[in-house]
Parts: structure tokens; C-alpha cells; sequence
């Protein structure tokens, strides 16, 4: 990814501390790359945007809280029946928040949202829109892997949230449940730096968030593939372009975790 101040104006230049933050390298006169598949984070005089050089600042993707609410009403109302939210469900944590797409719908729908994203970018993009939000609405954003965050609330019964979400990146190139032009940002930016083995990764983050969820935890999939976890889910709710896994939380060890009561 290549850093380009939309315009070229030297003044709006961002400072070299935030450029590093954000996983680039400081360059000294940003401008336009040259190669048009090149990936490029425009910084200029308005949000965050990150886009295919080729298509320019005015066509890079940025996020906008106040517009970006979900628009199709029934793959919303699958995902928040599927989270559970008021079934008992108000907090939720979204441990693989991307462009907080999700995030945003189930805060919409009256959800409490901490967001987790490790990507720097994904996460400066984040930031950027919950900066301008003029209503957060109960979002939070957490810049970690969230493995070792979800690790960290062990001890902390109460911080643990009802629910945790996880939309991990479809290994398959198919179909994805976001709209193609930000579905192919994301892959494009994960191409760059996926794990070893992404299935282990994510089935390991399943196995921590069940360990720390008070009510469930739901997997988001393609419609046709196999579950992170074959023969435990609780229920699974279909729609047409993506599946939901439910997991219920694993048994507490109640010597030692957050559940156990004191009294
Ligand atoms: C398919 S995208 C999520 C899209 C999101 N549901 C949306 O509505 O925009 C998956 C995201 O999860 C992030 N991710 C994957 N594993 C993660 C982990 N262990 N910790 C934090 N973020 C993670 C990736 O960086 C990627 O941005």
C-alpha cells in the first residue's frame, strides 16, 4: 500500500509518527504512484480513503457513519436475530471489525459495539469514521489482534460481552457478502499479509471467543462452506448471501474464570 496526499499539496502532507502507526513508509513528497494495481491510502482533505490507484481519490473507498447504515433490511435483521440481539444480547464485541460494516448494523439495531481490527489501515479507517460520526451510537474500536484481546478480558467478568461476531476473510475467492468493490479492497490488502494458515488462525479465535462470550458466538460464512468447526454449532441461520454459525460458549472453568460468582 502507497501512501498519496490527494492533491499533492506538500501542506496536507500527514506527520511521519502517524504515517509509521499506520504500517507505511514515510515518504518525503507523497504523490500518486505510478503502478495503476498499486493499492493507495489517500490522505487528504476529508476521510480517509483507500483505493486502486487506477480509479484515483475520487473513487477510493472511505467509511461514513452517518450514511454508511446498512441498507438491505432483511440481511440485517438475519444478522442481528443471528447475534441475538433482544434475545438477551446487548453487548456485542465484532472481533473482526474490516470496514465495520456489521459493527455498524448492530449498532443501528440498539447493539453496545466494540469493534477489533489489527490491520493498521483498516484500523486508521475505523478511527477516521468514528472521529467524523456526528452519532457513534455505542461503537468502540479496540486496535489489537483479538485473540490477545479477547485473552486479556478473561479475568475481567465484566467486561465480557453477551456476544461475540467474527467475519473472517473467505479463504474462497467467491462470493462474499460485501459490496464487490470493498470486498476486493479487502482482499487486495490481505493478500499482502495473511497468516500461515488462516483456517487454524480463525479456528483458534472461535475457540477464545467461546472461552470468553457470556451468551454466544456467531460465525459468518459463505452460504455453501463447511463450518469453521463441523458438528458444534447450536444453530445456523441461512440467508442468500451469507450463513451464520452459532456457537454456544464453552463450559466455564469456574475455579478460575470471570463466572465464578463472589460473593
Ligand atoms: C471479512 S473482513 C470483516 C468485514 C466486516 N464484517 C465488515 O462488515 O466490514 C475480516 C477482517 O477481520 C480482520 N481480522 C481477522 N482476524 C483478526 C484478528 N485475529 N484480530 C483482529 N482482526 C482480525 C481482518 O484484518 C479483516 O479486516
Amino acid at each position: 500500500v502507497v501512501l498519496a496526499v490527494a492533491g499533492a499539496d506538500p501542506l496536507q502532507a500527514p506527520p511521519a509518527d502517524w504515517v509509521r502507526a499506520v504500517g507505511l513508509d514515510p515518504v518525503d513528497h507523497p504523490a500518486p504512484p505510478a503502478d495503476p494495481d498499486e493499492l493507495v491510502l489517500w490522505f487528504q482533505d476529508g476521510p480517509l480513503a483507500l483505493g486502486f490507484c487506477r480509479d484515483g481519490p475520487r473513487r477510493a473507498h472511505h467509511l461514513d457513519f452517518d450514511r454508511d447504515a446498512p441498507t438491505d433490511r432483511a440481511s440485517t435483521a438475519l444478522l442481528c436475530r443471528a447475534v441475538g440481539l433482544g434475545r438477551g444480547v446487548r453487548t456485542v464485541i465484532d472481533a473482526t471489525a474490516g470496514f465495520g460494516r456489521d459493527s455498524l448494523a448492530l449498532a443501528a439495531a440498539g447493539a453496545d459495539v466494540t469493534m477489533i481490527e489489527r490491520h493498521p489501515i483498516l484500523a486508521a479507517m475505523l478511527r477516521d469514521a468514528l472521529a467524523r460520526a456526528t452519532d457513534s451510537r455505542g461503537l468502540r474500536l479496540v486496535v489489537a489482534d483479538a485473540r490477545d484481546h479477547l485473552e486479556s478480558l478473561r479475568h475481567d467478568a465484566a467486561a465480557a460481552p453477551d456476544a461475540i461476531y467474527l467475519d473472517p476473510m473467505y479463504p474462497e475467492r467467491g462470493k462474499s457478502a460485501l459490496p464487490r468493490g470493498a470486498a476486493q479492497l479487502l482482499r487486495a490488502l490481505h493478500d499482502q499479509k495473511e497468516p500461515n494458515d488462516p483456517l487454524a488462525a480463525d479456528v483458534d479465535l472461535l475457540r477464545t471467543a467461546r472461552a470468553i462470550a457470556r451468551r454466544r458466538v456467531v460465525v459468518k460464512r459463505p452460504p455453501r462452506a463447511p463450518a469453521l468447526v463441523e458438528g458444534q454449532t447450536i444453530a445456523v441461520m441461512r440467508g442468500s448471501r451469507a450463513r451464520y454459525d452459532i456457537y454456544a460458549p464453552s463450559p466455564r472453568d469456574t475455579a478460575s474464570g470471570p463466572w465464578l460468582e463472589h460473593t
